[in-house]
């Protein structure tokens, strides 16, 4: 018989459903909130408004864009943490109605995992280009910035992570303090595109073993800019390009040095990347171009897998659940990974 589940995504500013069938996507419904636009970032409050208005008909038109009735379900996967708290409870509590209302288990599903094992959800019509074990990840997202061995799709290591800021917050918050737009990570890319990425020099953090630190960053890029405003008021609109493209580079440089230190630490030369970071145009060519010079096998998620969505969700609620594994209803979200 078959597995059929259900995922949902609530963690953080995106609704999304999805539906797959032995590891088949049949539907991937997603909901973003454009709220958070006119405030820089993401506003905690209203992420879990817009949730509790889109989960409904996000959920319906994923069942019905996979041609499933509810009743065909075998189990609901809801992401159970990390990420925001008042967003996490729409989804776990609405997953847990369903999956009463239903008679049918929950598995609930950590939202890192969910990005590790994304490259597993397989579409029909398309080739399946999946990784094999173990293999490393550069986990890169607005929360997260982690180099994970992956040894099987239910065990995993963290070899190195931020002591600070995640580099999509870098990516944010820079861009909201150059007054370029949020969310920063896509404006930076964009204009990086037309820019030279040798103009400027930023100072990289010499931080021990496999971990990142992206505050430092900030900073320099801060006074750095303050200190060419002081010089010429006209400095941002004449160079905003290169400033882009150069501090972009500097952000690959620091992923791509520990991430080639692990390959070589490890062995391994099965390389992922995951998270929304992972849809820089930059920090992708870079891959590639590492890959082909140091032999590793790399895998580049499409871009609608790189952002928050709940085909990954489901994919690693499937595991779970082929695992035996199933979550009493007492079940609560947690916002924090050292809580999972
Ligand atoms: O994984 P994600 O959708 O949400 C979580 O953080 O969980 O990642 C969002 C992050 C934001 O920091 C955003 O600026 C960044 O991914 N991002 C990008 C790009 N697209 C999204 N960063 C760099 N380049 C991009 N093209």
């Amino acid at each position: 018989m078959s597995d059929i589940i259900l995922g949902i995504e609530s963690s953080c500013d995106d609704t999304s459903a999805a539906v797959i069938k032995d590891g088949w996507l049949l539907s991937n419904v997603i909901a973003s909130q454009d709220v958070h636009k006119a405030y820089g970032g993401v506003v905690p409050e209203l992420a879990s408004r817009a949730h509790e208005l889109n989960i409904v008909p996000v959920v319906s038109e994923a069942l019905s864009r996979a041609g499933v009735a509810a009743s065909e379900l075998s189990a609901i996967a809801f992401t159970r943490g990390p990420g925001l708290l008042g967003s996490l409870l729409v989804g776990t509590s609405f997953a847990k109605a369903l999956g009463i209302s239903l008679g049918i288990p929950l598995v609930m599903v950590n939202h890192l995992q969910g990005h590790l094992l994304a490259g597993f959800v397989k579409e029909p019509g398309k080739e399946v280009r999946q990784l094999s074990f173990p293999y490393l990840c550069l986990l890169v997202s607005g929360g997260n910035s982690q180099i994970v061995k992956v040894s099987s799709p239910l065990e995993y290591e963290i070899l190195g992570q931020t002591i600070d800021d995640a580099v999509g917050e870098a990516f944010d918050k820079c861009s909201k303090m150059l007054g370029l737009g949020y969310p920063g990570g896509p404006v930076i890319d964009h204009l990086a595109k037309q820019g030279d990425a040798n103009r400027f020099k930023f100072a990289k953090p010499h931080i021990p073993g496999l971990d990142y630190s992206f505050s430092g960053i900030k900073t320099s890029l801060l006074y750095f800019v303050r200190d060419q405003i002081a010089l010429d008021p006209d400095f941002m609109e004449k160079n905003k390009e290169d400033l882009c493209a150069s501090f972009q580079k500097t952000l690959i440089d620091i992923l791509m040095d520990k991430l080639v230190k692990a390959a070589k630490q490890t062995g391994i030369r099965e390389i992922a990347i995951g998270g929304g970071v992972s849809a820089n145009s930059g920090l992708r060519a870079r891959m590639l171009e590492e890959g082909a010079k140091r032999g590793w096998n790399v895998y580049l998620p499409e871009f609608k897998f790189t952002t928050d969505n709940a085909a990954m969700i489901a994919i690693a609620g499937w595991y779970h659940y082929l695992a035996g594994e199933r979550c009493a209803l007492d079940v609560a979200p947690v916002s924090r990974m050292a809580d999972f």
